[in-house]
């Protein structure tokens, strides 16, 4: 989490990290701050809150500098202040240091500092580093550097100003990405592409345990023991550009509309109309690797483990694996067995999920065949895993996910008949699902067209504090994505279940104050849906149904109806998704939300 930027140029440093803070905000938006150097000292400004509030407020002259290090941060040690707002200093303010990361044995660092007669200001771990590092400064920056490596467990990007070195950053990674930009004349270190991306047309990325000089024209890096490292720069991808809203109130809301389009460019790319070719030949799993496979284990947080859920069920249901989907933060620790027969599927939208990483460290040191299904092709996990679907669904910049959402479950469609063709699964019925998957994109379009019903219902739920989100088999995860949307953006407290749990326990919150979300599209499941649906009726609760638009089953028992197209019932749970997020943005905006920074929360989650 959190967000660095650093800069060394001939330009005033200032607007470039303000600048980088604002691209840097998806990562955490509590608290910012920054650190020049001018005429011999560090000159740091920082505050909570957020860097449109914040930068009107910092003054130009009293921070003018052309050398500096900005951060945004997401609090992880010590509530979101000012004293813990990064940049983080000595007592003699000769070090300025922003950190992204945890150190993990920061108490015990601690004591050791404030028994040798350190006073600390501030909660965070971060204010550790900055003693040490000054301490251990007697002119050399990388050998002040390698005692923090030394020192420090955990996993860290730092980006540091020593006083003494007008015109030098520091950079210094361990398990938490770090980048350098190269310009002309002016050089950058920041946490991800995007605030380097203008200025900077080629990027080093720092491997594990590096060190890198960076001045306006030069850039040595080092490894651990001081000895230099040479690494070829990479040209800057300038798909990763600042994108803007396109006209829409919140980047949600974009988000949203861009599905239809995005979905269309997946199913194009990879499988003809009848479901003959699927093209594979990119993501490093050949035919013989996909018959080997004994089990497929998939991995992911958040939303991209629901994900996980349903992709395990189209790949068990398509493919005739075994397969299962495991919460990543759960997964090293539950001591899977592994080997090169099993493929663990890393899924994220950004790559960098720190509790997804560890999972996929795991099933490698396993000796497992790994896939990262991911929207950001060069990140942590694409570097590590042995192929990547990419999901080309573009930059997803609000936090709460949609679009990267929908197309995570298309890949793993689309790699479930993949796989169903290379093991030349016979019961599999391609056509069918092949259509349902071209069929795809004008369904998503037409859920999309059907706002209004998903904002009727917005004005009615929108003074509810708990609901409940009900859907079977396909359906399930679709139940626990759209709660999540629910409590991640409105706040109301939302909880999704598997349907047939209902009369084990969740039956006893129905009432009219809670409403209920229930997922009755065609299928199989249709009428036990229905069965669930006449048992929260009976007790009187509110029931909100996303059904066929001809339904008129649903209608009659329903509240209010969320309409979707119908679809292959495998294919279906991509479509069903998309009026849950309509009624989250919706009842969100009603209720007056920062939809696109909800409280709490950050974009990309790198620490465990
Ligand atoms: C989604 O709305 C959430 N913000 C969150 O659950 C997210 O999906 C999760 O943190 C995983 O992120 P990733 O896809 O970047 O790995």
């Amino acid at each position: 989490m959190c967000g660095i930027i650093g800069y060394t140029g001939n330009s005033q440093a200032l607007p470039v990290l303000i600048q980088g803070i604002r691209l840097l905000s998806y990562r955490g938006y509590d608290s910012a701050g920054v650190s020049v150097w001018r005429a011999g000292a560090l000159h740091v400004r920082r505050d909570p809150g957020r860097i449109e509030d914040l930068a009107p407020g910092w003054d130009p002259d009293a921070l003018a500098g052309t050398t500096g290090v900005g951060h945004t941060r997401w609090a992880t040690h010590g509530v979101p202040n000012r004293v813990n707002a990064h940049p983080h200093s000595d007592a003699d303010g000769a070090v300025a240091l922003v950190h992204n990361g945890i150190v993990e044995n920061d108490l015990a660092l601690r004591k050791e500092l404030e028994a040798d007669g350190v006073k600390f200001t501030s909660d965070t771990d971060t204010e550790v580093l900055a003693h040490l590092f000054a301490r251990a400064f007697r002119g050399d920056p990388v050998a002040a550097a390698r005692d923090l490596l030394r020192r420090c467990r955990g996993q860290f990007a730092l980006a540091i100003q020593h006083r003494d070195l007008p015109h030098t950053l520091l950079a210094v990674r361990r398990g938490s990405p770090l980048l350098i930009g190269l310009g002309v004349r002016e050089n950058l270190v920041a946490s991800d592409l995007r605030p380097l991306v203008g200025r900077a047309d080629r990027v080093l990325d720092m491997g594990e345990d590096e060190i890198a000089v960076v001045t306006p024209t030069t850039v040595e890096l080092f490894d651990a023991a001081g000895a230099p490292v040479v690494r070829e720069p990479r040209p800057v991808d300038h798909t990763e550009r600042e994108i803007g809203k396109d006209g829409h109130a919140h980047f949600m809301l974009k988000e949203m509309h861009e599905q239809p389009h995005r979905l269309y460019e997946l199913v194009a790319s990879r499988v003809d109309s009848d479901g003959r070719l699927v093209r594979f030949d990119d993501v490093g799993i050949d035919d013989d690797a996909w018959r080997r496979f004994s089990r497929v284990d998939l991995v992911g947080a958040g939303t991209a483990y629901h994900a996980c859920l349903y992709g395990a069920q189209v790949i068990e249901t398509l493919a005739r694996i075994p397969a299962r989907a495991v919460m990543s933060h759960e997964y090293a620790a539950a001591q899977p067995v592994l080997g090169p027969d099993v493929l663990v599927i890393a899924v994220s939208q950004s790559g960098e999920t720190m509790d997804t990483k560890v999972a996929l460290e795991a099933a490698l040191e396993g000796d497992a065949a790994t896939l990262g299904v991911l929207n950001v092709r060069q990140s942590v996990i694409g570097r590590m895993a042995g192929g990547v679907m990419d999901l080309h669904a573009g930059p997803e910049i609000s936090v709460a996910s949609t679009k990267a959402h929908t197309s995570m479950l298309c890949a793993l469609a689309l790699l479930a008949l993949k796989a169903a063709q290379a093991r030349g699964v016979t019961s599999t019925p391609y056509g069918d699902i092949a259509r349902a998957l071209w069929a795809l994109p004008d369904a998503v379009r037409m859920a999309l067209a059907d706002f209004g019903a998903a904002a009727e219902a917005a004005r009615d739920v929108r003074r509810a504090d708990h609901m409940l989100y009900l859907g079977r088999s396909w359906d399930s995860s679709t139940a626990l994505e759209g709660a999540l949307k629910m409590k991640e953006i409105s706040y109301i407290h939302a909880e999704g279940y598997a349907a047939g749990e209902l009369k084990h326990g969740p039956i006893a919150l129905v009432s009219r104050e809670v409403p209920t979300v229930a997922i009755v599209t065609p299928g199989r499941m249709r009428e036990r849906m229905l069965g669930n649906v006449r048992e929260v009726r009976a007790r009187e609760g509110e029931i909100l149904i996303v059904a066929s638009k001809d339904d008129e089953e649903a209608r009659f028992l329903a509240d209010f109806v969320l309409p979707v197209p119908t679809l292959d019932e495998r294919i279906a749970p991509i479509v069903n998704v998309v009026p849950l997020q309509v009624l989250a943005y919706e009842t969100a905006r009603l209720r007056g939300c920062d939809i696109d920074q909800p409280r709490n929360l950050a974009k990309t989650v790198t620490v465990q």
